[in-house]
């Protein structure tokens, strides 16, 4: 292996989330696999097969170049929809390549029509709705405006979709934001309904949306983050999950479980005397004689600078300490209290090894980052392996 480290993605862990979020979910509804940020860290070129193994066939994605990346790995029955960035000079290739996308502006229904009528193949569409996020879709005016230019533009436009985002569906400071969010949808919903159109699937909810508020699911649920396993905030784990182990008066098994575990190696080991520092400037000083030992990642790697002298790594199933500076590429660890550790061995810096784990929330709690902040820091060319 010439890589310093490798994620190792756990096909059965992705098969219990998904068991799961069907289950929260009911069989009817369409689960959208979220795999915008390089899927959420986990590298979309090894996730869409994976998912695709584990029987999902739709994808969501922020952008053009994104789709493509997608569409390079991904089966010929499963579908692509671009959620954000695609210019109107890459309309037509969306188009051609059978991508859904969001339509947000009058510019890009315009670009849709046109490429429908170049391609002579109709152009899938998702209708993006301003209920009260204020980020992209249409408001009230530039609604009327767009129905009418649905209505001219007949099949050459396929309404795969309407949907909207919701505005902090992990929190319950938003719940009646959110709640207003859904009668606005519902009454344009009606509107459209009244002017002959009725998308195929009507969607809002993000995975927090999902666990929390299953009303907004309708005819679509585009997961991310609770798809790799992680709650989207403490908040709905308690909700969801923590209610449910209460009620039942045992301890119940998280029923997400972390797919994506990161490994490096022991590089090297040194036997350090009291008194010396250790690494650049004087963050670390040995308290007596220490053994350290190298390992190859640094914040190069996605591991945050912000750990210094504060982060964890586990090294035989137990925890070591980072010691002194993170570096670009390498880090110290403190491994005294380990004294078998050998040159080679295994380095757990995400995720379990034996009865230890070092979560990506411990990672947050440190820095202030959000899990998906943790999650899309790490490089697109550490290995992806998939393990059983
Ligand atoms: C439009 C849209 N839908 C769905 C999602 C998925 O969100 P989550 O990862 O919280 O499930 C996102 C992510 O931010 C998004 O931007």
């Amino acid at each position: 292996m010439r890589e310093p480290s490798v994620i190792e993605l756990s096909r059965s862990a992705l098969r219990q989330n998904l068991a799961y979020l069907r289950q929260q979910i009911g069989a009817r509804p369409l689960l959208s696999a979220i795999i915008k940020g390089n899927a959420y860290g986990h590298g979309i070129d090894v996730w869409v097969p994976l998912a695709e193994k584990c029987g999902v066939h739709h994808f969501g994605v922020f952008s053009a170049d994104e789709a493509e990346r997608a569409l390079k790995v991904a089966q010929p029955q499963s579908h692509i929809m671009i959620m954000g960035y695609l210019p109107d000079d890459e309309v037509a290739w969306a188009v051609d390549r059978g991508c859904s996308f969001f339509v947000f502006d009058a510019g890009r229904l315009k670009a849709a029509v046109g490429a429908a009528d170049k391609l002579r193949r109709p152009a899938r569409v998702h209708l993006e709705v301003e209920t009260g996020l204020h980020r992209t879709g249409f408001d009230e005016t530039a609604l009327e405006e767009a129905v009418d230019a649905l209505k001219e533009a007949g099949d050459r436009i396929q309404l795969d979709g309407l949907c909207t985002h919701l505005a902090g569906a992990e929190s319950s400071a938003n719940y009646l934001r959110i709640q207003h969010q859904l009668e606005a949808f519902n009454q344009i919903t009606e509107y459209l309904h009244n002017h002959g159109l009725d998308p195929r699937w009507r969607h809002a909810a993000c995975s927090a949306a999902t666990l929390s508020h299953p009303n907004t699911v309708m005819d679509m649920a585009r997961v991310g983050i609770a798809h790799y396993g992680f709650w989207p905030s403490d908040e709905t784990r308690m909700h969801v999950w923590g209610k449910n182990a209460l009620s039942l008066g045992s301890v119940q098994q998280d029923p997400l479980r972390r797919v994506l575990r990161w490994r490096s190696s022991v590089m090297d080991l040194k036997d350090v005397p009291p008194g010396e520092y250790v690494g650049y400037g004087h963050a670390f000083m040995a308290s007596r004689k220490q053994r350290l030992a190298a390992v190859p990642v640094g914040y190069y790697h996605g591991f945050a600078r912000d750990l210094s002298n504060l982060g964890h790594v586990l090294v035989q199933g137990r925890r070591a300490p980072v010691a002194g500076v993170v570096n670009m590429n390498m880090m110290m660890v403190d491994v005294t209290d380990i004294p078998s550790v050998r040159r080679g061995d295994e380095v757990v810096i995400i995720g379990k090894q034996r009865r230890s784990q070092i979560s990506v929330s411990s990672f947050g709690d440190l820095t202030r980052d959000l899990t998906y902040e943790v999650l899309v820091r790490l490089p697109a060319d550490i290995p992806r392996i998939v393990v059983g």
